[in-house]
């Protein structure tokens, strides 16, 4: 048989082949909730607008309604031949209430039906994942407090550079994930606009409202333009482009605390429910919960990908080609989901080794700068203080003592002008209680910048 929807110019049946490769449904029907809300919106205006009697009206709301606890019963059966989860539920209305089941599709087609579904679904979504990414930042803050003074090592080219406290270091993946919230509910912005009334391309013949089919569905407003209304998926674009830097930032922590967990760096304890076993070396643990979402990072990026090449030289307005956003969109969300519910639940549940930490920051000479501001500070050039100080770090490597435990007289021999007050400078509380101003690691910056970090969370 052809599809009973739209086979009346049709003189033999779809082959079974395409009538596979053309349908959607099977990924589709996860919109029916949408699906069902659109369409009672619709017909809601259709009533207002009196191209459907209020008993009309009445029997669509009572036939989808029951549609769709059937189908969250299970009792639904889909149906590859009617294609895509617009005209499973429209035919099921049919054969639900009748003839007025047929008059739902009025001014109206499944190309604005369509976007508008996908955008209900993804608001409803970016909501999910902006509350789950405040739990997150949530997490990370209180870590960053409870670890204002925990000092480090901070690295450039992974090579020890100056101690830093480890909450500097988690508030930076705050900011990162701060930014990442910024950009989701600005694309929230463009995602809230109702394209129904656009019909197939051109608008509708029949005194559409479609104002309120926007207050109806929770949008902004409606869309400014048919043509664009059906064949803009820039929305989902954005979406990606938001999951992606997300992901780019999640995969980064994760890299860092898989670095962290290893012996050789010995940073943090993972909690064995975020890790698992080996099946063959029986004394391993493996960080597999950040290491997956780092992994994962790599199919978001493809979907973003996989949306841009979608749509790069699709003429207007719709074409068949964008049933193919349904998949990509549907994984990224899926993917953000689990890996921001990984993460909520295991930042706050990290031990740092705070001796283990300490010892890698004393290690690797990284209160160098602060010997050459002691001597710029006494008057020296930079440039001269550097030298100075590169010829002492030369000289410890040599003897194999860090910079604070040379005795004053070693460190003379490169400068007279160091003095006995040189050991307050050395010292790793000292040289990151020096860099004390907004932005800086000092612990009093740290615990300010929680405070703010707090507060931009409570406004949201
Ligand atoms: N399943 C289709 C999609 O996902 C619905 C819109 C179909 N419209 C059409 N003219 N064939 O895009």
């Amino acid at each position: 048989d052809t599809n009973q929807s739209w086979g009346g110019r049709f003189s033999e049946a779809t082959d079974a082949f395409v009538a596979r490769f053309t349908a959607s449904v099977d990924f589709d029907r996860r919109l029916y909730r949408q699906d069902i809300q659109g369409s009672i919106a619709h017909a809601t205006m259709l009533a207002e607008a009196g191209v459907l009697t209020e008993a009309e009206k009445t029997q669509i709301i009572d036939g989808l309604t029951g549609i769709r606890a059937d189908i969250e019963a299970g009792k639904f059966e889909w149906s590859v031949a009617l294609e895509d989860v617009h005209m499973n539920i429209e035919s099921a209305l049919t054969q639900r209430i009748g003839i007025t089941g047929k008059k739902l599709h009025t001014g109206r087609s499944r190309n604005d039906q369509v976007a508008t579904d996908i955008r209900l679904y993804l608001r409803d979504e970016i909501d999910a994942i902006g509350a789950e990414l405040t739990r997150l930042q949530q997490g990370l803050i209180g870590l960053a407090e409870r670890n204002a003074d925990t000092i480090m090592p901070g690295f450039t080219h992974l090579q020890t550079a100056q101690p830093v406290t480890f909450g500097h270091h988690l508030l930076a993946w705050n900011e990162m994930l701060e930014r990442d919230h910024g950009r989701l509910m600005d694309c929230r912005k463009r995602v809230n606009q109702s394209p129904l009334g656009a019909a197939a391309l051109a608008g509708t013949t029949y005194p559409i409202q479609r104002e309120l089919t926007a207050r109806l569905l929770g949008f902004d407003a409606p869309t400014e333009n048919s043509l664009d209304s059906v064949s803009d998926r820039d929305f989902a674009i954005e979406f990606c482009a938001f999951a992606s830097l997300l992901m780019t930032h999640l995969s980064r922590a994760s890299e860092e605390l898989v670095l962290w967990t290893s012996a050789q760096f010995n940073f943090i304890h993972l909690p064995d429910r975020f890790c698992t076993g080996s099946s063959i070396m029986p004394q391993k643990k493996n960080p597999d919960v950040p290491e997956l979402v780092r992994g994962k990072s790599g199919r978001v990026n493809g979907h973003l990908i996989a949306l841009l090449t979608l749509m790069k030289s699709q003429p207007l307005a719709y074409n068949k080609d964008n049933q193919e956003d349904k998949e990509p969109l549907f994984d990224a969300v899926d993917t953000v989901k689990d890996c921001l519910r990984a993460f909520a639940d295991m930042i706050p549940a990290i031990e740092p080794n705070v001796a283990s930490m300490r010892e890698a920051a004393r290690r690797g000479f990284s209160t160098a700068t602060d010997l050459a501001d002691y001597l710029v500070r006494k008057g020296v050039a930079f440039r001269d203080a550097h030298e100075i100080v590169g010829k002492s770090v030369a000289y410890g490597i040599a003897q194999k003592k860090d910079l604070s435990e040379m005795r004053l007289d070693e460190l003379r021999q490169f400068s007279d002008t160091i003095e006995q007050d040189v050991f307050d400078v050395l010292t790793l509380e000292g040289s990151v209680a020096a860099r004390n101003h907004v932005g800086g690691t000092a612990p009093d910056q740290v615990r300010a910048a929680c405070g703010r970090a707090r507060d931009k969370l409570a406004t949201r």
